[in-house]
């Protein structure tokens, strides 16, 4: 939430910036603007409520001066409206100062009324604005910007990432976390910050990740970092294994379009190195392998739509693995006083590896003793960081705000960790694994082909766009598929949709039928041993007969549900824990094909960021 980006380098900073802050508009576009310094060392900045392009206008045709020094803010808002005024950066020490910020100031309230006793005028309703003040009143006195924004940081509660620069310390800016991201850009003579790497991949694909409690100092040709007592700290350096071109759209109608698009390998790239002739090979356990022969329960922890991945990865692993799992919303779990020891596992699962609530939760696990295994998208990121060992997908950067191609790219990791500790405990004999890794590696072409029979998908879509409410029906893995289909369709095309498993619709949800409710019934296998089909057709029965209007998903061949349906979507057959997944696509391509035919911004929802760095 809210994106940062930082320059230091030639005179281009307003290139950068807004280069930076489109890449990142996707964590917040309630308003953006930027600060330049110019090669005379005079800060001008600009600023609009709106999206990043009310701004890039505004400056087309009221250009500020360019510069080599320079910040840039793409906000979410929190405190205060979206208003030009309230837009970051906010400036101080009589327009000498700007800053930026993500997060929460949570002791804002009694620091701005000492600042308002001390004579400081305030021009915004933001927590943020109490910053550039306090960092402005410690310049005064060090005439060194990291030495203020030290000062200021031991006075901050909260969470966030801070960047400043000052007219009198021209070609540097510095930055400071504290439960927020910020990673820095090394280039050539230039070097950049941003609040993930997308801000600045088409420049340079080395970065370093700055720790939690790091002020860093970037200049044209020094990076320097300590920690928030003032010692020198390291940072890690690593390499960016994404290009510039994989966060373009290239083509595509939207983000959306393309990162469902490309599902298929999202799976592909996360099952790569990790499958070998019908084994599994987990090497980015090797931190926790010790500790993982005595693991005796499982709690996954993640947030909305990771979330549902995580409840797949529960019918995964406690059908193959036979360890009890748990799957709890990030932010309920540690204020639960949760029972923790040596031999729990924590599984995080995170796409941006920076959701506050996740982060939050993976810190109270390890405090209290449990291991915490992390399953995340994103290199550099916070939550791997902070974990004992990381599992990442390699889905590659998702754009769009609502999470598409990650949530497969999870579910998958899940279940190659099942395979793992299934071989580990000798729960499954080498053939089952066999058999369940061909199922996996079947996965990516069966994708494709779901993809590219999902016409049918469009038309229905566009038939219902005036619908007010849909319901999601599924059983077992399929009922995790049906709560995000129902998640996918409330924020992209704004409709009250719910997901049910359909053995609970009896007691209650079936009030909610009535003569023309859209149903999508994610169908199990006829195959299925557990004998669910029959009783998921009965379901639909149930709702038909209460005038429901049946979408069923069904596997190919399976004529069961032609009576009952009113529209059947073909997947692929595949295994019964593995088949649901192919669900998925169709379910992403209606949403976004619903909201695309209601007019609506798919990349972007109302109200909504990606990277969810508040709690
Ligand atoms: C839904 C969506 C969100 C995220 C959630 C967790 O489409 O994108 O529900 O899944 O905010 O985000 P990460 O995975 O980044 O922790």
């Amino acid at each position: 939430m809210c994106g940062i980006v930082g320059y230091v380098g030639s005179a281009r900073s307003t290139e950068v910036l807004l280069g930076g802050l489109r890449r990142l508009e996707y964590r917040g576009y309630d308003s953006a603007g930027i600060a330049v310094i110019d090669a005379d060392g005079a800060l001008s900045s600009a600023k609009k409520a709106g999206k990043l392009q009310v701004l890039a206008d505004e400056l087309a045709e009221h250009p500020i001066a360019d510069g080599p020094t320079g910040i840039g803010h793409t906000r979410w808002a929190t405190h205060g409206g979206p208003t030009d005024g309230n837009a970051h950066p906010h400036l101080a020490d009589g327009g000498r100062l700007a800053l930026i910020h993500n997060g929460i100031i949570e002791n804002f309230a009694p620091l701005k009324a000492e600042l308002l006793a001390e004579g400081v005028e305030f021009t915004s309703e933001t927590d943020s604005e109490v910053a550039a003040h306090l960092v402005a009143r410690e310049f005064r006195q060090t005439h060194d910007l990291t030495e203020a924004m030290r000062r200021t940081v031991a006075l901050l509660e909260g969470a966030f990432t801070l960047l400043a620069v000052h007219a009198d310390q021209p070609g540097v800016v510095v930055g400071a976390r504290r439960n927020s991201p910020l990673v820095v850009g090394l280039g050539d003579g230039e070097n950049f910050l941003g609040s993930d790497v997308a801000a600045f991949v088409s420049y340079t694909q080395r970065a370093l990740a700055i720790g939690q409690d790091q002020i860093v100092t970037i200049r044209p040709d020094s990076v320097s970092v300590i920690d928030f007592d003032g010692n020198p700290a390291d940072a890690s350096e690593f390499e960016v294994n994404w290009d510039a071109s994989a966060a373009e759209k290239g083509g595509w109608s939207s983000f959306m379009a393309k990162e469902i698009s490309e599902e298929p390998e999202a799976v592909q790239k996360t099952l790569l190195g990790r499958v070998h002739d019908g084994a599994i090979t987990l090497h980015d356990l090797e931190p926790i392998a010790d500790r993982l022969q005595q693991v005796d329960r499982v709690i996954v922890i993640a947030c909305g739509t990771a979330a549902y991945a995580g409840l797949l990865g529960k019918y995964a692993i406690e059908q193959w693995a036979r360890v009890p799992v748990e799957v709890e919303l990030a932010h309920e779990f540690r204020y639960r006083d949760p029972v923790l020891d040596g031999r729990t596992l924590v599984v995080s699962i995170s796409q941006s590896g920076e959701t506050m609530d996740t982060l939050m939760a993976v810190k109270y696990a390890r405090e209290h003793g449990a291991q915490v295994l992390s399953i995340c998208n994103t290199q550099g990121a916070t939550i791997p960081r902070e974990s004992d060992a990381v599992i990442y997908t390699h889905a590659g950067p998702e754009v769009a705000v609502a999470s598409t191609k990650a949530f497969l790219a999870q579910g998958v990791a899940l279940y190659l960790l099942g395979l793992h500790l299934a071989t580990l405990r000798g729960t499954l004999s080498s053939e089952e694994i066999a058999a369940q890794v061909a199922e996996l590696e079947a996965l990516p072409p069966k994708l494709q082909q779901t993809i590219d029979d999902a016409a049918d998908v469009t038309t229905l879509a566009r038939w219902m766009a005036d619908t007010r409410s849909v319901l999601f029906l599924g059983r077992h893995v399929g009922y995790p598929i049906a709560l995000e289909g129902a998640l996918k369709l409330k924020e992209l095309a704004y409709i009250h949709a719910e997901g049910f498993a359909a053995g609970e619709l009896k007691h209650g949800p079936i009030a909610l039928i009535e003569p023309g409710q859209i149903v999508f019934v994610i169908v199990p296998s006829p195959r299925d041993p557990r004998s669910l089909h029959p009783k998921v057709v009965s379901n639909i029965q149930e709702i038909r007969a209460r005038g429901a209007r049946v979408i069923a998903i069904a596997e190919e061949g399976d004529a069961a549900v032609l009576p009952f349906a009113d529209e059947v979507l073909r997947i692929p057959l595949a295994s019964p824990l593995i088949e649901p997944l192919l669900a998925v696509a169709p379910l992403h391509m209606f949403a976004m094909e619903l909201a695309t035919a209601k007019g609506l911004d798919v990349d972007q929802p109302r109200n909504l960021a990606k990277s969810v760095t508040v709690e």
